[in-house]
């Protein structure tokens, strides 16, 4: 069941005219967010949003949307279109709908339930199979350990471990995340944020075919994926 409106068409690159005369670049970026039951989704997407927090749980049926608008830099605006798909909808055949047209994920666990961190390959699985971005690459896709406010369980102790997870998965990083005492939650959706820019230019310079000398940099360097844990 769709619980709001969004027509999940991401259009990147329009040109707006700003105050000032200038041209402001306009893009419209849809995210998934995604993983087990309970997790902190909805959480995660209210607290970045809204800036609120609830103890209260109530779970998401199929899917719900939010809005987030970024003042980027001086000329790009960026809206991004958060789609809270719910928990139990691994278990449904939705999810091939969901992620249509989408161009970038997270799939978040709960750090004090390692039930939750084993289904994470089962999403990041669910993902690559149903969508790619046009260029046949994998949507760029953060690892979330929500709930770091409270005490952890299993491999998430593990800092190297969790790297080489990361990696192993096609993660392109991984944070540890407090939706309720706002932790990294901005960090992680810039940090998300950034690489779809990089592979929004980089397809956009391979359509127009202006230099095909130039280098592509939005390749995931090789090494160790990227991580910035500010706390926990
Ligand atoms: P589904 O919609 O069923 O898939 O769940 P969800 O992933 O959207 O989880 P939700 O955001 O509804 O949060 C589940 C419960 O965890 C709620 O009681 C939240 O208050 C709690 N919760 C979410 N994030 C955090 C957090 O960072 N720390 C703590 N302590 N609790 C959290
Ligand atoms: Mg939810």
């Amino acid at each position: 069941m769709m619980n709001g409106s969004a027509n999940g068409r991401v259009s990147t690159g329009s040109s707006l005219n700003t105050a000032g005369g200038g041209e402001k670049k306009e893009h419209l970026y849809k995210i998934l967010v995604i993983g087990e039951l309970g997790t902190g989704k909805t959480s995660i997407i209210k607290r970045y949003v809204h800036q609120f927090f609830s103890q209260h749980y109530r779970a998401t049926i199929g899917v719900d949307f939010a809005l987030k608008v970024l003042n980027w830099d001086a000329d790009t605006l960026i809206r991004l279109q958060l789609w809270d798909i719910a928990g139990q909808e691994r278990f449904g055949n939705m999810t091939r709908v969901y992620y249509k047209e989408a161009v970038g994920a997270f799939v978040v666990f709960d750090v004090t339930r390692a039930s939750t961190f084993e289904a994470v390959t089962k999403w990041k699985n669910d993902l690559d199979s149903k969508v790619q971005l046009p260029d046949g690459s994998p949507v760029p896709c953060v690892l979330l350990a929500n709930k770091c406010d409270q005490a952890k369980e299993g491999l998430v102790n593990n800092t190297s471990q969790m790297d080489d997870f990361c990696k192993e998965k096609g993660f392109i990083g991984w944070y540890e995340t407090s939706a309720k005492e706002n932790i990294n939650i901005d960090e992680a959706a810039r940090f998300l944020v950034t690489r779809i820019l990089e592979k929004d230019r980089a397809m956009q310079l391979g359509d127009d075919d202006r230099d095909k000398d130039r280098v592509v940099l939005d390749k995931p360097a090789p090494g160790r994926p990227e991580r910035k844990i500010n706390c926990c």
